[in-house]
């Protein structure tokens, strides 16, 4: 029986799916895909990654463009505090450090949005620097392979799984060995339904041994979910429509949206501020799932001739709301909105 890292590796030779970011040793393009992949599933990323290279094919052309065209481009993914420190990092790089993307371990980790999981995934992969990446995927692998209970979102869980991943660790080959134990936690160590019979170290995994698969990995904290209750105004005459940009230091920071009334409770009616003989109308409700929130959001639509000039509202033709990025919430609202007939 080989050890570990030898026995992934070979089943990463013949298993392994083809992504674009795999055949690439380049610094920028493998630090794109990793930002994307953060959050994001690879089905989903793949169509980003890929309008991403063509947009901005190096570190420059990203550094130049403007923050809304990166926004706009990264429209529907989500977590879009990931597309800004992306956007920063691209200008320090090219600024600061003559354009040439860090080499040493250190520097990755200090460019904004790179955590130790990113700062490890582009150092092996595109220097073959031997640092061990650890990930949900590889959470779950090491916890298993080890029959761990100790909680990954404890310090002491933390500490103990990155030195585990680093033993294991095939310094020689540190790039395919953390594309394998990745690869091996998203395709046969999944979460729900491990294909135990197909795993090629089931034959060194305590878990399977015990028959403790599906206990692990342990997690602390279970994850509180907040409800919201947006109510968005949207004054709007013939040819124009009221949105703002947000600026407040949040997961939306840096979009727009229309108008936006926060209530506590469900049942609670927003303050419209109606001008006249002005009527709202309601023109759909959707809810929208986020790591931590849950909001429930209403529009009401507000036909004026005269668009409020109140704050920082700014009067945009319709058929430019596309050059404007926009939370996906606000998107699903306009697709399906009969007042909009936006595509
Ligand atoms: N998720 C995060 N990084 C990844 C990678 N390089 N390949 C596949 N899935 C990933």
């Amino acid at each position: 029986m080989g050890d570990f890292s030898t026995l992934i590796k070979n089943w990463y030779r013949q298993n392994a799916r083809e992504l674009p970011w795999r055949s690439t040793s380049d610094p920028y393009a493998i630090w794109l895909s990793e930002i994307i992949l953060q959050q994001t599933r690879v089905d989903q990323g793949m169509d980003y990654y890929l309008k991403f290279l063509d947009h901005y094919p190096d570190i420059q052309s990203l550094a130049n463009a403007t923050e809304d065209q990166v926004l706009n481009d990264w429209q529907g993914l989500g977590y879009y505090s990931r597309a800004r420190n992306l956007h920063a990092s691209a200008k320090y790089v090219v600024n600061e450090l003559n354009g040439k993307f860090p080499t040493e371990y250190g520097s990755v980790l200090s460019l904004k949005g790179v955590g130790a999981y990113t700062a490890a995934a582009i150092c092996s992969f595109a220097y073959d620097h031997p640092h061990a990446v650890v990930d949900g995927n590889v959470y779950r692998v090491l916890a298993r392979l080890d029959n761990c209970e100790m909680p990954i979102d404890s310090g002491k869980g933390q500490k103990y799984f990155q030195r585990l991943a680093e033993e294991l660790l095939d310094e020689n080959d540190p790039a395919v060995h953390n594309q394998a134990i990745m690869e091996l936690g998203a395709l046969i160590c999944t979460p729900k339904n491990p294909d135990c019979e197909n795993c090629p170290v089931n034959e060194i995994c305590i878990s399977r041994i015990n028959g403790t698969q599906l206990d692990l990995p342990v997690k602390e904290k279970k994850t509180k979910v907040r409800n919201r209750y947006f109510h968005y105004l949207i004054w709007r005459s013939n040819e124009q429509v009221a949105i703002r940009k947000r600026t407040g230091k949040d997961i939306w920071q840096g979009l727009y949206e229309f108008h936006l009334i926060e209530v506590e409770n469900e049942k609670d009616q927003p303050n419209f501020p109606l001008q006249g003989d002005q009527k709202v109308m309601l023109d759909g409700e959707y809810q929208h799932i986020l790591s931590h929130q849950r909001i429930h959001a209403k529009f009401w639509v507000i036909d004026t001739l005269d668009l409020p000039k109140v704050n920082d509202l700014m009067h945009i033709k319709i058929e430019q709301l596309d050059d404007y990025p926009m939370p996906q919430l606000l998107i699903r609202y306009l697709t399906s909105s009969k007042v909009f007939m936006v595509d």
